[in-house]
């Protein structure tokens, strides 16, 4: 609970490729929705993108767009704390610490370490800790709740582990227990071209995802070609047509209609209709957030004056928790 009685929200995204409509539908339209009732806090991490290799200009344009296209989706900076992790060294500091108390074995079990160490030749510490820097980002804001894509459960479920060697080691009652809070409809939207697979902003193939901030010409084409099977009927049947399911589930959080409701529409139309039409909802939806997008990105300044605001805001609770926690540890807390 905060100092305004409002439970704590935390919740982030890493910076590399453009944001997803996975990345909307799983996370961001969920953060929007809480903004009203929550003392939320956004951040972009920057720190998690240095676990691959970024060329410096290319990640620092990417932080500025990415925290545009945060503001662009509706994101409040007056009622949200929105932030980038790096200019809050608080996370580095506590991650440390938490690294300290992970045992490794647990890592190595990391579902996410073990695919991207499959397909990277040099696999850096910094990939292999990725968890525990997230679990300070979660825990330096004593967040009650998680709002994340179920891609990120069990990086939830070390970071619930990480408060309990904590209580072990230091004494119960320190860090908040966070719980996650996955969405019931679209809490992992599969690629376009291979819906065994989740939706990635950092796919090779940019036909698996369309982007927040794809033209429209680039949106219909990728919706018309994603893959779907030789039936004609319009049903939802995510284990026998996968990628219809995925179609019909993107469809139904943006028109914000049952998926019962849109299978109705569709009798007797064929698959081809419905792609048609979901690239035109996809399209509206997205029309206002780029238009906006584009205005925020001609004044840097004004991000960057933004990006000052969130850490200035986002400070105040975790230099709480970061003094709190050097105090228990047998750390010298900093004068303020
Ligand atoms: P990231 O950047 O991969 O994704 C950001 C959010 O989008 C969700 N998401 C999806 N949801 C549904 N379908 C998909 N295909 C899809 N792809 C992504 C993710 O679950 C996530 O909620 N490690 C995190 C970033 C992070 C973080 C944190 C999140 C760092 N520290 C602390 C929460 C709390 C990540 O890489 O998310």
């Amino acid at each position: 609970m905060s100092e305004t009685g409002k439970k704590v929200i935390l919740s982030g995204s890493t910076v590399t490729g453009d944001l997803t409509l996975g990345n909307y539908i799983g996370a961001i339209n969920n953060w929007k929705k809480l903004q009203e009732d929550y003392n939320c806090h956004y951040f972009i991490a920057d720190l998690h993108a240095l676990t691959v290799a970024q060329d410096p200009l290319a990640l620092r344009e990417r932080c500025f767009s990415f925290f545009a296209q945060y503001l662009a989706l509706g994101l409040d900076p007056n009622k949200n704390t929105i932030f980038v992790q790096s200019q809050m060294p608080e996370h580095a500091e506590l991650a440390w610490i938490l690294t300290c108390l992970t045992p490794m074995g647990n890592l190595n079990r990391m579902t996410q370490f073990k695919e991207k160490s499959a397909n990277t030749k040099n696999i850096n510490a910094g990939l292999f800790t990725y968890p525990v820097l997230m679990a300070a980002d979660i825990l330096l804001y004593q967040a009650d709740m998680v709002p994340v894509g179920d891609d990120q459960r069990q990086h939830m479920e070390l970071c619930r582990d990480i408060v309990v060697w904590f209580e072990n080691r230091y004494g119960e009652g320190h860090l908040k227990m966070p719980d996650a809070f996955i969405g019931k409809s679209g809490a992992r939207i599969m690629a376009l071209q291979d819906p065994t697979k989740k939706m990635s902003k950092s796919d090779e193939n940019d036909k698996n995802f369309v982007s927040i901030i794809d033209s429209p010409k680039k949106i219909l084409k990728k919706i018309k070609s994603a893959q779907t099977d030789s039936d004609t009927v319009v049903t939802y049947d995510p284990e026998k047509k996968a990628g219809l399911a995925n179609l019909l589930t993107i469809y139904s959080v943006l028109g914000e209609k049952s998926v019962e409701d849109i299978c109705k529409d569709y009798e007797g139309k064929m698959y081809g209709h419905l792609k048609a039409d979901l690239a035109d909802l996809v399209v509206e939806t997205l029309k206002p957030v780029q238009e906006n997008y584009t205005d925020l990105m001609k004044n840097k300044d004004h991000l960057e004056d933004l990006m000052a605001l969130g850490a200035s805001k986002a400070r105040v609770r975790a230099s709480q928790t970061l003094k709190m926690v050097y105090e228990i540890t047998g750390l010298i807390p900093r004068r303020s």
